[in-house]
């Protein structure tokens, strides 16, 4: 059985002062997630993660939004894996749609991410789905089966279920189009049928797959209904205690 899990990316959004702000109302959420036997947690801007995991107890997960696939060097603007667990990160968000849009981030960049994740024990959170127009033209599958067979190449079999995968189509990310449960469902079933395919079912079904894009508390329950739904990745709906809270409510 796989535990249904929450997490909030919160992109660009909150300074520290708001994260702070955010924060003042974590037990409530802690409390509830307990209650429904869910994971939750946050990726905040690099600049917040030590805020949020100084101030919120071990089960919540704190995930970067990015990593580097290497340790050190001259990469101006990045931040290696290695600083990241100094500060007990241990979750990172890989290859999410507005990344592989604005920083040219590759299936192939995100596999070396993912097996730096994994070399460190960390859990990557890896991002697929399809634009508008891929979509439209009937390509979805096609794409999500080129993002997962690069995105995983050389994984080891004993490393797939340390990983979780987020279906988020771009067309449905910020704009208030969410795919319909039929959409999001097909396409997270032929994900997990894709890692059968390239492992075997036992470890298929240890893998969680989450559905992303504009996930509200209104139109949360129907995704967690699906067999192969198991969470969700959520943008705008997270940024809110209230409405983080309904979240968990509703699923
Ligand atoms: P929204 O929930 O704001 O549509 O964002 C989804 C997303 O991109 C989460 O990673």
């Amino acid at each position: 059985m796989r535990k249904k899990l929450l997490l909030g990316n919160w992109k660009m959004n909150k300074t520290i002062s708001e994260t702070k702000e955010f924060l003042k109302d974590i037990d409530e959420l802690v409390t509830l997630a307990k209650e429904k036997d869910i994971d939750i947690g946050i990726a905040p801007t690099y600049l917040c993660l030590e805020t949020i995991k100084n101030n919120v107890p071990s089960s919540v997960i704190v995930a970067s939004q990015n990593c580097h696939y290497l340790d050190s060097g001259a990469y101006t603007g990045e931040v290696s894996v290695l600083m990241l667990k100094e500060l007990g990160i241990d979750w990172s968000i890989i290859g999410h749609s507005e990344r592989r849009t604005y920083d040219n981030e590759t299936s192939q960049k995100c596999n070396l991410k993912i097996k730096k994740l994994l070399e460190n024990n960390c859990t990557p959170v890896y991002c697929v789905g399809e634009t508008l127009e891929q979509f439209e033209n009937n390509r979805t599958c096609d794409v999500v089966k080129e993002q997962i067979v690069e995105g995983l190449k050389d994984i080891k079999l004993e490393d797939l279920s340390k990983i979780v995968i987020a279906y988020e189509p771009v067309w449905s990310i910020g704009t208030g189009k969410n795919a319909s449960k039929e959409i999001a469902e097909n396409v997270c079933a032929f994900i997990r049928s894709l890692l059968v395919d390239l492992y075997n079912k036992e470890e298929a079904e240890k893998v969680r797959i989450l559905y992303g894009g504009s996930v509200k508390p209104n139109n949360i329950k129907e995704y967690m209904q699906e067999k192969d739904i198991d969470g969700a990745l959520v943008g705008g709906a997270s940024l809110k205690v209230d409405s983080y809270k309904e979240l968990i409510h509703n699923i």
